[in-house]
């Protein structure tokens, strides 16, 4: 992880957000080849979920809607995390995240100790341990810890363990409900009559339109509804630098289907789809996997989820959800406007509410599997190289044009005149400062797929040679030739 922090930083992919001012924390920003690589992996979903498929179109909402669309859809009352707080330390956890043990020796619990979720079996637990059975004067072997939910403890437990900043207990509060959503106010007047928040999904603006664009766009159930944009939760704890962050990017399919259709049938086969599509954009198969969600898991609007996981440096986690949310949302938007949401299913002759099956992913969880994914550090020529092996579809920078000298006008002008021509279909990078392996390098560390060099032959009869990224291995190809091999290997066309 520190590896691709560190290479984010150097290589302008993600700096904080207003990091002159110290940060803030749980935003952040994406540099010249972040912002590249993000607009590709949208573009890429954009292309295989709306493009390549005839029952699924598009849409792009507000930020902020009525606010009765979030009494509806149960986030008002619903959307929270239990935070706990350290009266001491003013540190605040989530209790679903926080951790407590009882140390036992010889059969009697003796004190507790705490930790967080993501410092794995740590050392301080065990030191913690050591300390109250010092405290206590014994000398037994303390028994293997066995782990529960601060959220699961009964009071007069919890105020027997000890916070995980100080290791004192007594300091940390009974985990209370926070809610996650962001509030503003709307006009001039900032009254509970004006408050108004800003979207923590992107879902709820589909739903809201979904009578709109089944009456505009001559589609039949079942079809989905697809938007790309900007959500906000205002999580207790931001962490793991953009997989847990407060204003986030979500791609999200809404596919309505008949509430007569096999749900977990299509349910299956989206997540089939969605697997697929991960591994087509380069992300590692062996450290994709799947979590099917328990019952009490699940979020209040869904009747079955299962998350697509990766494994990343901090652990496995959620990747893409894939949920099951029946007719819920509809019928929650139906009774509270008042508007009738139904379809005349032609199956059954009857009015009914769609079903829906949702495949739901953040744009930054896949940018950052992608970067997991495709970071390596070789030895090349007795060197170390560090390479990114991103795939073409989604390199920040398609090729680079490199003139072999660049004291030779007729190799500069040649190398230039490619440069445009490439320019007009792709992000390419035009370098001519330093030694050639060197060249090749810099554009390694930002994953850029192929070099194209013009040298001394070049002038004699328009080849240049393309220098693919991962395999190192190069070939020779007419410069009429360039664009359809790059379209080839960048879109598979
Ligand atoms: N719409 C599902 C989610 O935001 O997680």
């Amino acid at each position: 992880m520190e590896n691709i922090l560190s290479l984010c930083k150097r290589r302008g992919f993600i700096y904080p957000s207003s990091e002159i001012y110290g940060g803030i924390g749980g935003f952040y920003d994406y540099g010249p080849m972040g912002c590249e690589l993000k607009r590709n992996i949208r573009d890429a979903w954009w292309q295989d979920v709306v493009h390549r498929r005839r029952d699924v179109v598009g849409m792009d909402g507000t930020i902020i809607m009525h606010p009765s669309v979030w009494k509806a859809s149960g986030h008002v009352d619903g959307f929270s995390d239990p935070m706990v707080d350290c009266r001491e330390s003013k540190m605040r956890y989530r209790a679903d995240q926080l951790f407590f043990s009882p140390v036992v020796i010889g059969g009697k619990i003796i004190g507790y100790v705490s930790k967080l979720e993501d410092e794995g079996n740590g050392k301080r637990p065990d030191e913690m341990a050591e300390k109250i059975k010092n405290k206590h004067g014994l000398s037994g072997k303390i028994e293997p810890m066995k782990w529960q939910c601060y959220a699961d403890a009964a009071e007069e437990i919890q105020r027997l363990i000890p916070s995980p900043a100080t290791g004192n207990a007594g300091t940390l509060t009974p985990p209370r409900a926070f809610n996650l959503m962001f509030e503003t106010h709307v006009g001039a007047v900032r009254d509970d009559a004006s408050v108004a928040y800003l979207r923590p999904e992107t879902a709820q603006g589909i739903f809201v339109n979904f009578k709109n664009i089944l009456d505009t766009s001559r589609k039949k159930i079942p079809f989905g509804i697809a938007q790309i944009g900007r959500s906000f939760r205002n999580e207790i704890t931001p962490r793991n630098f953009i997989f847990r962050s407060r204003e986030f990017e979500q791609m999200e399919l809404e596919y309505f289907i008949s509430p007569h259709a096999d749900w977990q049938k299509l349910h299956s086969e989206w997540v089939e789809e969605r697997l697929q599509w991960h591994r087509s954009i380069g992300i590692r198969g062996e450290l994709l996997g799947l979590a099917v969600h328990s019952a009490q898991k699940l979020a209040h609007y869904s009747r079955a989820c299962t998350d697509i996981t990766f494994r990343y440096p901090f652990g496995e986690q959620e990747l893409e959800g894939i949920a099951a949310r029946g007719d819920y949302d509809l019928s929650q938007h139906q009774s509270a406007s008042g508007k009738s949401l139904e379809y005349f299913d032609e199956e059954s002759g009857e009015r009914c509410l769609a079903h829906v099956i949702e495949p739901s992913v953040g744009v930054d969880r896949i940018f950052l599997a992608v970067l997991c994914s495709a970071y390596e550090e070789d030895e090349v020529d007795g060197e170390r190289r560090m390479v990114l092996h991103l795939h073409p579809r989604i390199a920040p920078i398609k090729a680079a044009i490199l003139p072999l000298v660049k004291n030779k006008p007729e190799i500069v002008s040649l190398a230039e005149d490619i440069y445009r021509q490439l320019q007009r279909h792709w992000n390419v990078a035009y370098d001519a400062s330093g030694a050639i392996g060197r060249r090749y390098r810099r554009m390694d560390e930002v994953g850029t797929p192929f070099a194209v060099t013009v040298d001394f032959e070049s002038i004699e009869n328009e080849t240049v040679t393309v220098r693919e990224r991962s395999s190192m291995e190069q070939i020779r190809l007419h410069r009429r030739e360039l664009s359809a091999f790059l379209m080839e290997k960048i879109s598979g066309i």
